[in-house]
């Protein structure tokens, strides 16, 4: 059995514990060859690449990014990509693909599997928005890291009576935002689920201000929006790539708040620091069971399916079930968020 791989869209710690968990269970348990292949479905286009055995995977539990390397690409949307990745696909005689990506990259695969390749998805953002899983490879480290940096921030917000801003990343939704929010004891959590009102945040901020508290903080997921209707103007500000540009939401609301209320206001945008460095033993664990997962399924001949988490069992489900939707925050948890301020 000769099954190929591949990292896509953006990184995520816990990557290297996937394919290390692939490569050490394919060939000791079904003597399977595995295929890597460099940056994403780009390298599948371009017939990029590398043969994955135990000499490449020694020592990388512990490592971020991913040693495959990664890009967005998408085979569909790039011109007669589809057919070089089919032609790589014969080629290299590749019986399976397991794909390691979020939606963009999983819903890139449900395309591939639709010209008959047999495909096994395993789900990573830090967003954790991908439907159908309750987590995604990279969520826990991102979630313990914005923690951190909101424990930081908390004491030279205090020593300077400030309020700091805490942007975190999440396009769709505000994972991140809401757990690092309520870890961390955010005074202000805002979250793309929640547009918000910023006459009512300022409100809060006084009140704070003037009751308990001479500083705040406030966490704020790169894609939050202000309610239509309220006094803010703001649209998404997007970059070459449809991307939200980092710290365009936070700086914005630095300027309303400071000058609705004459508080000394900063912002600190944690962008990709979120993404890099070592993967907690929580996304170790979730990447190895996934490459465990995917790598059986295959063997098991059940394909066009997602490796995924319900109820802390791995299931699978299938790729047709998850493309296209976003798994959003749940009311229960932006209330708890917003209910500690
Ligand atoms: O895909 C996850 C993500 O980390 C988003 O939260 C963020 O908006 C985006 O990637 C950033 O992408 P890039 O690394 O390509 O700038």
């Amino acid at each position: 059995m000769r099954v190929g791989l591949l990292t896509g869209g953006g990184d995520v710690p816990g990557l290297n514990a996937a394919i290390r968990a692939i490569v050490k269970r394919g060939e000791m348990e079904h003597g399977a060859s595995i295929i890597g292949f460099r940056n994403g479905w780009q390298g599948l286009a371009d017939g990029d690449v590398m043969s994955l055995s135990r000499p490449q995977i020694r020592n990388v539990l512990p490592l971020g990014g991913t040693l495959l390397g990664t890009a967005r690409f998408h085979p569909k949307k790039a011109d007669g990509s589809m057919d070089a990745v089919l032609a790589t696909l014969e080629a290299e005689r590749i019986d399976a693909v397991i794909v390691i990506g979020g939606d963009g990259t999983l819903h890139a695969a449900s395309k591939v599997a639709d010209e008959g390749i047999k495909i096994v998805g395993i789900p990573k953002t830090i967003d954790n928005d991908v439907w159908g899983t309750e987590r995604s490879i990279g969520f826990n480290t991102a979630v313990t890291i914005a923690t951190e940096a909101v424990d930081r921030i908390r004491t030279t917000a205090e020593s300077h009576n400030r309020v700091l801003l805490v942007e975190v990343m999440g396009r769709h939704a505000g994972w991140i935002a809401a757990t690092a929010g309520i870890a961390g004891g955010a005074e202000v959590v805002l979250a793309p689920e929640r547009p918000f009102d910023i006459e009512q945040v300022v409100r809060q901020l006084k009140h704070r201000h003037r009751a308990h508290a001479s500083f705040s903080i406030i966490v704020v997921a790169e894609g939050a929006v202000p309610a239509k209707g309220t006094a803010m103007q703001y649209e998404t500000e997007l970059g070459q790539f449809g991307e939200i540009v980092a710290g365009s939401v936070s700086e914005r609301l630095k300027c309303e708040i400071a000058e609705r209320t004459g508080f000394d206001t900063r912002v600190t945008v944690l962008g990709h620091v979120q993404r890099g460095g070592s993967p907690t033993p929580a996304d170790r664990i979730l990447g190895s069971r996934f490459g465990v997962a995917a790598i059986d399924a295959i063997a098991n001949g059940e394909t066009n399916v997602m490796t995924a988490l319900q109820a802390d069992e791995i299931v699978l489900v299938p790729l047709s079930e998850i493309a296209g939707k976003v798994k959003h925050v749940p009311t229960e948890l932006l209330d708890v968020a917003t209910a500690l301020a």
